[in-house]
């Protein structure tokens, strides 16, 4: 029953699988090479024979034994982390209440301390119970409330009787009549991880530009407004990289058209290449929904829905010629010209706005035999890789937005987004995307405060995307955090300080961008996510297995963000020494401490043993910038860190044209910089050294 696939990655196949599936869907190949070359797995940790796979009308079921240790994942989980005991039904959905399951992006991949990852090859909206559910005869999982216990003894309460954890992982999809489970084995949680990102085609390695600010301006802002944001940006030195466009570019956005505005953009080459001289990249906002005049909608219609969304066709994008129709557009019209990337937006769906339902039905049907449950899982990803590929034509690579994700998402270069704004639940997000193939950006709009606006932008720039999304507010929010009162120019008193503190935010993720393109290149290649939970690095110590307000970035930077009206914080350091990143002030691991919660300054931690490299900030990431990198080590010996160095734009890296920086030091023989590679430019300089807990 088990069929080898790569050392530590099985499938099992149960019945008969339905025909779309996201492997049977996939574009870019498992890295089978990359995965034989991680720690060797051990036998496979679940055992097929013990399992029950029954069929019926409403779909299958897998009953298999678990040991009930903490598992982890199930994608962008924004309101729990460890999934032990709990029952999430995966199905896309924008605007959960609860922690039901719905979310943008729906991985069914489950992960746990043990080492064991289960993937579930499926786009139905499959519910799995993670040790909820106990079955008859086989002892309780039931605890008695207090208010029903009866009075014992002496009048006291009878104690209650010790649930029999009948621990039990069930899998049940509806409308299939069978499924592949993909196995994976770790020998850690951390391992299991890469198999599964190596086994959906290696991570995404975004341009460098990517790794800078990105600023959406107001949705309704004219060609001179952009462009005078723009200039203001460059003319305050506040760094940014990307500017973004909202639903005002096009003639018509709710459903779109695909065409700039006569009005707002007259003259859209111009303020593509006005913002290109500027060192900005363009983004452009869309949703997937066609306007029957759209010159893509006669290229989408045969194959549509029956059903609208937004008053617009629901492309069917696994058509060829539906597909081919929209990519032509886009390629010709705004790729070609110039534009980074898109913001695809509400290819998710939404049941709980107001009790307002935008998007198609479930019940919808495709001419292709898709139905409306099946395009929900998929329209995301196939959305994401059509506009991949564009870019891939043209060598450039792109690093963009989007509003639904689902299996095997790891090598789509696109960082998800939420119209939810509960800023803890926006930094377990953080947490939690690294389980599941995901990044995620925790972006930042208006603020209830002051305070409120410097946390949220401190979460946001050690994120896998540092995003000011003002598309509903007129001027930056350091200028008025308040959106009714920013919109009438009404701007606070204490702006410039405001403002100071976001320019030393966005500074030090200028500085971060070495170490972020570094970890990103790990992920692209090792599976390696760039952001973790610190259960990933170490599962063996039972205090991190519920931490979802702390994680790490690259090889051993620990964040621990800010809420607003904390004071303090706790922050646990695990096993080993620590230093503050901003004092150097030695931290003893193993144990929690409670550090004052400072509005200029995040917490955040390096582990003994690593070495930092910090850029000099520079406003935007150019084509040939040159970083000057000071190389920090902590602790008295250190491993020596490895920098990717390739043109930061193009997939020539896949041919070889990138170099390894290795950044070594010891006591004994002092630092040393190795470059091996074939990528004849420079992206490092490395200008100093500086030794931290020696
Ligand atoms: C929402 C999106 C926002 C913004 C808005 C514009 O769906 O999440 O970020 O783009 O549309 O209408």
């Amino acid at each position: 029953m088990l069929e080898p696939i790569s050392p530590g990655v099985w499938r099992v196949r149960l019945g008969k699988p339905e025909s779309v599936t996201p492997v049977g869907r996939r574009e870019t190949p498992p890295m089978l090479d990359a995965i034989a070359k991680l720690p060797a797995p051990g036998p496979c940790p679940f055992d097929p024979a013990t399992w029950t796979f029954t069929t019926g009308p409403r779909g299958c079921v897998i009953d298999m034994p678990w040991n009930g240790e903490p598992a982890y994942g199930l994608g962008l989980q924004l309101k729990s982390f460890n999934q032990r005991g709990r029952k999430k039904t995966l199905r896309t959905n924008s605007d959960p209440v609860a922690d039901t399951g719905d979310s943008h992006a729906p991985v069914p991949f489950l992960v746990s301390t043990a080492g064991m990852g289960i993937y579930i090859d499926t786009v139905r909206y499959a519910t799995v119970y993670v040790g909820s559910h106990g079955r008859t005869g086989h002892g309780s999982n039931w605890v008695r409330p207090s208010f029903l216990e009866i009075p014992g003894k002496d009048g006291q309460p009878a104690p209650a009787p010790k649930p029999t954890k009948d621990w039990r992982l069930v899998i049940d999809i509806p409308a299939a009549q069978g499924v592949d489970l993909y196995l994976f084995a770790g020998p850690d949680l951390k391992q299991a991880v890469q198999r599964y990102n190596l086994f959906s085609g290696g991570g995404c390695l975004p341009p460098m530009w990517g790794l800078g600010v990105w600023y959406r301006v107001l949705a309704k802002f004219s060609q001179d407004e952009v462009l005078a944001m723009a200039k203001g940006f460059r003319e305050r030195e506040i760094p940014c990289d990307v500017l973004g466009l909202e639903p005002g570019w096009q003639t018509q956005s709710y459903p779109c058209s695909y065409v700039w505005s006569p009005e707002r953009f007259p003259r859209p080459q111009e303020i593509i290449d006005q913002l290109k001289g500027l060192g900005f990249r363009l983004n452009l906002w869309e949703h997937v929904f066609v306007h029957a005049e759209s010159p893509v909608a006669d290229g989408v219609r045969a194959s549509s829905g029956n059903y609208e969304a937004f008053g617009g066709l629901v492309p069917d994008l696994t058509n060829p010629a539906a597909a081919g129709a929209f990519a032509a557009h886009h390629d010709r019209e705004l790729v070609a010209r110039g534009v980074s990337g898109f913001k695809l937006d509400e290819c998710d769906n939404s049941d709980f706005l107001n009790g307002l339902p935008w998007s198609f039905p479930e019940h919808s049907r495709f001419p292709s035999g898709l139905d409306g449950e099946q395009m929900h899982s998929l329209l995301g990803p196939l959305y994401q890789r059509l506009i991949h590929s564009l870019f891939r034509k043209h060598n450039r690579r792109t690093y963009g937005q989007v509003r639904a994700a689902h299996g095997l998402a790891s090598p789509d270069p696109f960082v998800l987004y939420s119209d939810l704004y509960e800023h803890r639940d926006f930094c377990r997000g953080v947490a939690n995307i690294g389980f599941s193939g995901l990044l995620w950006s925790p972006e930042v709009r208006h603020a209830a405060s002051a305070q409120d606006l410097l946390r949220r932008v401190q979460s946001v720039v050690l994120s896998p995307q540092a995003l000011i999304n003002a598309w509903y507010i007129r001027n930056p929010p350091w200028l008025q955090v308040n959106s009714e009162k920013n919109n009438r120019d009404e701007l606070q008193d204490d702006r410039e300080q405001l403002e100071s503190a976001c320019r030393e935010l966005f500074r030090l993720r200028m500085r971060l961008i070495p170490t972020l393109y570094a970890a990103f290149a790990r992920y692209r290649f090792e599976g390696l996510p760039p952001f973790r939970a610190l259960v990933m690095d170490w599962p063996g110590d039972p205090q991190t297995h519920g931490i979802d307000d702390q994680w790490i970035i690259g090889e051993g930077l620990l964040v621990a963000p800010l809420f607003e009206g904390q004071k303090e914080r706790e922050v646990y350091l695990p096993a080993g020494d620590w230093f503050c990143f901003h004092t150097h002030q030695k931290f003893e691991g193993g144990k929690k401490h409670t550090v004052p919660a400072d509005d200029a300054r995040v917490p955040m931690f390096v582990r003994s043993g690593c070495i930092l490299p910090l850029a000099e900030p520079v406003l935007a990431v150019g084509d040939g910038t040159v970083f000057r990198v000071t190389a920090t080590t902590f602790g008295a010996s250190c491993a020596p860190i490895n920098l990717f160095e390739d043109d930061g734009v193009s997939f020539d890296f896949e041919s070889g044209k990138s170099n390894r920086v290795e950044l070594a030091w010891s006591r004994a023989n002092g630092p040393k910089v190795t470059r091996t590679g074939s990528y004849a430019g420079r992206r490092y300089e490395i200008v100093a050294w500086e030794h931290v807990g020696v």
